[in-house]
């Protein structure tokens, strides 16, 4: 499906974004693991946690909806059954990471796998670690899904220092950290995302190596009420449209604050950008608040690498939109990872910003441009990238002329209502 995007006079009103990716897969994972019946509010309706639910229900668990709860109907960390299918993960890599721990420690063997975007993600950074762990797993030769895990009981704890930033990376080692038999260790340089660390109730120290954090095989998970924050990935998109639209105030409610993900927050607001934060509290261990967003002339030129990368990763796409519509020059390096997202990011955002008229240049880990006003609208493509298709889409509102993004439902994937939620805010 093509969905243009015509420019915007301003964006107004007070919405409230999807439920947070990250924590909705996790949710569902660790309740299925829970002694008992757990209930989620404000889980993620795309088809990202569904292919997460659809995996756990072939591993036997049962899931009810109760009014706004999905009931969770846990087996505890020994009780999932051996699946009579092939597990599919759809386009999404938290499901086959997180899942693919937990396969790991399983006295039954299993074979995951997903979407062709899916199927050329790197795996090794997950079947070295549990590998190491005890597993067998066996990818493809180029270390790819589909895979194939002969999971073991007990599995051996490892100390395990991240050769890369990925908190799905980590969350895998911890997952499979509940079936060992001892303490593993995970040790990374910069902290990524840690809700999975939230939910089990870990602590992360600090120590010379980097943040350490460290799981207890064997131990019990207690059913519980969880709340999914709105997704602050999700209200990014929302977040740049005010900034760029000129006349745009918004207020999100209730998004996730986390502060391994607020880095996006900071960013813009180094660039002058009016966020303001209202009404802050924790739920469920999360916290959250609203965020009021008026339209602002960003000023800067910006160079992203190491940390800001690792913590801004799946915010990208929408920063390199953003910047490039306020005219601010932009150099991301060390970025390489961009390469291995649903889509290849990095080719995907050049080929679409130049597209709109930009001069920009593509480095093996990331890419450059110089400031420049007057940009065009085009035909952007979202290369089946939910996070391209949102970061495009938003462009649209500040060019003159109508903008085409091809492939536009991949939204769908994290925020289905997306498109309709773009059209409530306009000024008329
Ligand atoms: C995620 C971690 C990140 C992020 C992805 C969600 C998670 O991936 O890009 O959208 O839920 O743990 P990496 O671990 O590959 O960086």
């Amino acid at each position: 499906m093509d969905r243009q995007v015509t420019k915007s006079k301003g964006l107004r009103g007070t919405v409230t974004v999807p439920g947070d990716k990250s924590i909705s897969h996790r949710a569902l994972m660790i309740a299925a693991l829970a002694n008992g019946e757990s209930r989620i509010a404000g889980l993620l309706d795309a088809a990202d946690p569904t292919s997460t639910k659809t995996c756990l229900s072939t591993l036997g668990i049962q899931f009810e909806w109760k009014g706004e709860f999905l009931s969770v109907h846990g087996r505890g960390l020994k009780g999932l059954q051996a699946p009579q299918t092939i597990l599919d993960a759809g386009n999404s890599g938290t499901t086959i990471r997180l899942l693919s721990g937990i396969l790991a420690g399983q006295p039954f063997a299993s074979t995951i796998s997903g979407d062709e975007s899916l199927c050329g993600r790197p795996m090794k950074r997950i079947i070295d670690p549990l590998s190491e762990m005890g597993a067998r797993i066996e990818g493809t030769p180029k270390g790819t899904a589909p895979l194939r895990i002969l999971g073991t009981y007990p599995l051996r704890p490892i100390e395990y220092q991240m050769p890369i930033s990925s908190a799905q990376v980590k969350s895998a080692i911890l997952l499979a950290g509940l079936f060992a038999d001892g303490t593993t260790r995970v040790v990374e340089k910069t902290v990524t995302r840690d809700h999975t660390e939230r939910m089990l109730g870990l602590t992360t120290t600090r120590s010379a190596l980097g943040h350490s954090v460290e799981v207890e095989g064997g131990r019990e998970i207690q059913p519980g009420e969880f709340q999914v924050p709105g997704d602050i990935s999700s209200a990014a998109f929302l977040v740049s449209a005010a900034l760029i639209v000129p006349h745009s105030e918004i207020r999100i409610r209730n998004v996730g604050l986390n502060p391994t993900r607020t880095r996006i927050l900071d960013f813009y607001r180094s660039l002058g950008a009016s966020i303001s934060i209202l009404d802050e509290k924790i739920v469920a261990g999360e916290p959250i608040g609203d965020l009021l967003v008026l339209s602002t002339e960003l000023q800067g030129n910006v160079w992203l690498d190491g940390n800001a990368v690792a913590e801004l990763i799946d915010e990208i796409p929408i920063i390199s939109v953003t910047l490039a519509l306020s005219g601010v020059g932009l150099t991301i390096q060390g970025a390489a990872d961009l390469r291995a997202k649903e889509s290849d990011r990095i080719a995907s955002i050049v080929a679409n910003l130049r597209n709109l008229g930009l001069d920009v240049e593509e480095y093996a880990d990331g890419f450059a441009f110089q400031a420049k006003k007057s940009l065009l609208h085009a035909r952007c493509d979202s290369f089946g990238d939910h996070r391209i298709a949102m970061a495009f889409g938003v462009a649209g509102l500040a060019l003159s002329g109508e903008t085409t993004i091809q492939n536009a439902e991949c939204v769908d994937i994290s925020f289905p209502a997306f498109w309709n939620l773009l059209e409530t805010l306009q000024l008329h």
